[in-house]
């Protein structure tokens, strides 16, 4: 029968302290001005890579490797997290969405067929993010979702859109809104009520996580269920693009709008009756405003008016609240996590990121599952973000924080691993701003300098590695990797990249011996948790992706 307990490592010894660090959006590329990583000073990561050959090596964490459609997805921290904590590659939310839609599977399950009991006397609407950067949703999906629901008998349908500019360049949302408006016509045509009722800028209406900031939601729901907002125009293409003319304007920040009709009325308010479905597969960035649609009580803003609805979820966000209860497609089942086996075979674990990357090292980590496996034996520290700013203003983040917090965890003595993430790279690198950016690679660089002292200190073992790229690269290249220019400039990336990252392994700790295998030259993310458990001590269970390392007498 099924046993949680791990074999013994036939050569590596337990009970040596494992940091195990989580550079967030650092990847590795070729050294010039819009490689952030390489402009900055960052003598720690330096030293790593420019040490033993053995103990450095690159994984991938893009495409396939981290269970994405293609080779084309770049990565990002979700499926990140989920690898290097699964030890495994599991079907991302991308690709059981291409699947559902491409066979037709999903208008025949629960949650399709419960919004649908909305359609012959209400409205459908759908909310998501307008972008093809296949992290949280994907534009060709909800062209799909549109087509295969009036097909299946929506008459009236709204459109609630939120900008990118993060995961795809600054200034597509306004091509993105042409194709969709495109499709809404082409549905008129055939007779549907079709059409885009309200939008914003994902940072600034709904795309919050992880409770950073409740009113960025509140936006949203006044937008979108409400019907109020302070910019009001007569379709989404106008909309945004007048938008964008404000001094310092962009697709993530763009204000609240709707669409009004000829007598300035919102077109498309949630009423009694109506469904609702948020199209994004991604979870971290749609669970509050699944909470606030379905929710009875709920006291995070004012909701002032809460309408009866039938909502679904493109995926179910949060598989330990149930939330939200009806989805149109089901997520990865992800069991048997590394933190959950190395939890029951006695490892003390430690967890800690700010708010922003939290629930990356505690609920990405362990399979989309929040809380604790073992309260007794684990213990997560979230330090709170700085809300309200854009992190290029704040760029070293709270990574001083992170680093203290870990080296005295470390130091503590209570625990045998601490796992971290420091998010500078990815966080200040989505901001497009490359003289931040720059500072906040330094600073992480310098919250690794501060676990791995500690690390030295108690004769542990770090690990240090990435989730995807971001800061590595700032611009849009073409085939040969050269910048491409548009009217003289370069076009600032904001986005994740394609990018492998590095690992590097060592500490007093490391057994002599212990060395990077040449024989998984492919090795991706999902191959980190069979390593880390190694270095616990471990084998890992059969069925995870080969570890990394070898030991050779
Ligand atoms: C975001 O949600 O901020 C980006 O779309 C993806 O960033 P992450 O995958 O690094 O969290
Ligand atoms: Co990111």
């Amino acid at each position: 029968g099924f046993s949680w307990k791990l074999a013994d490592h036939p050569k590596l010894p337990k009970g040596k302290l494992v940091a195990m660090i989580v550079l967030d959006g650092w990847g590795e590329a070729s050294p010039d001005k819009y490689n952030c990583i390489h402009v900055a000073e960052t003598p720690t990561m330096d030293s790593l890579k420019n040490g033993a050959p053995d103990k450095w090596r690159l994984v991938r964490a893009h495409g396939t490797a981290v269970g994405l459609p293609t080779e084309d997805d770049m990565g990002n921290s979700e499926v990140g997290h989920n690898a290097l904590g699964a030890g495994r590659i599991y079907a991302q939310g991308a690709k059981l969405v291409d699947l559902a839609l491409a066979s037709g599977k999903i208008y025949e399950d629960e949650g399709f067929n419960y919004i649908k009991e909305s359609f012959a006397t209400n409205t459908l609407h759908l909310i998501g993010l307008m972008s093809d950067g296949g992290v949280h949703s994907r534009l060709d999906q909800l062209q799909l979702l549109l087509k295969g629901a009036s097909q299946h008998g929506a008459k009236s349908i709204r459109v609630h859109v939120l900008t990118d500019g993060r995961d795809v360049l600054d200034g597509s949302s306004v091509g993105f809104a042409e194709i969709l408006e495109a499709e809404l016509l082409d549905l008129r045509s055939k007779g549907i009520d079709a059409q885009v009722a309200s939008g914003g800028g994902r940072m600034y209406v709904t795309m919050d996580r992880y409770e950073n900031d409740w009113e960025v939601v509140k936006r949203g729901w006044d937008a979108q269920v409400l019907g109020e907002a302070p910019h009001k125009f007569k379709n989404v293409v106008e909309a945004i693009k007048t938008l964008r003319e404000a001094p310092g304007a962009n697709d993530q920040y763009l204000p609240p709008f709707v669409i009004v009709d000829d007598n300035g009325k919102p077109v498309g308010p949630i009423v009694d009756g109506d469904a609702v479905v948020t199209f994004n597969f991604r979870a971290d960035r749609m669970t509050m405003l699944a909470q606030a649609l379905e929710y009875e009580n709920f006291d995070k803003f004012d909701r002032v008016r809460v309408p009866k609805i039938r909502y679904a979820g493109m995926l179910q966000y949060d598989g330990e609240l149930k939330l939200p209860s009806h989805y149109l497609v089901s997520p990865p089942l992800i069991e048997r996590t590394s933190g959950e086996y190395l939890v029951h075979n006695g490892v003390r674990t430690f967890a800690c990121s700010e708010t922003v990357k939290f629930g990356h090292v505690t609920f990405f980590w362990n399979g989309n599952r929040s809380g604790y496996f073992n309260s007794e034996l684990e213990e997560y520290v979230e330090i709170p973000s700085d809300s309200g700013i854009t992190f290029n203003v704040q760029p070293k983040m709270k990574a001083l924080e992170i680093g203290e917090k870990t080296r005295d965890a470390i130091l503590s003595g209570r625990f045998d691993q601490v796992r971290v993430n420091i998010p500078n790279g990815d966080m200040v690198g989505h901001t497009g701003d490359v003289e931040a950016t720059v500072v906040a690679c330094k600073a992480a660089d310098e919250a690794v300098k501060m676990i791995i002292d500690a690390v030295e200190q108690v004769g542990g073992i770090y690990v240090v590695t990435a989730d995807h790229g971001n800061a590595e690269d700032m611009v849009k290249r073409n085939k040969k990797g050269e910048p491409i220019l548009k009217d003289g400039e370069v076009q600032i990336l904001t986005s994740h990249t394609l990018q492998p990252v590095p690992i590097a392994i060592g500490g007093p700790g490391l057994a002599a011996g212990v060395k990077f295998r040449k024989d998984v030259p492919s090795g991706g993310l999902a191959n980190v948790a069979a390593t880390v458990m190694n270095l616990h001590g471990f084998v890992a269970p059969d069925d995870y992706e080969t570890t990394l390392i070898e030991v050779v007498d």
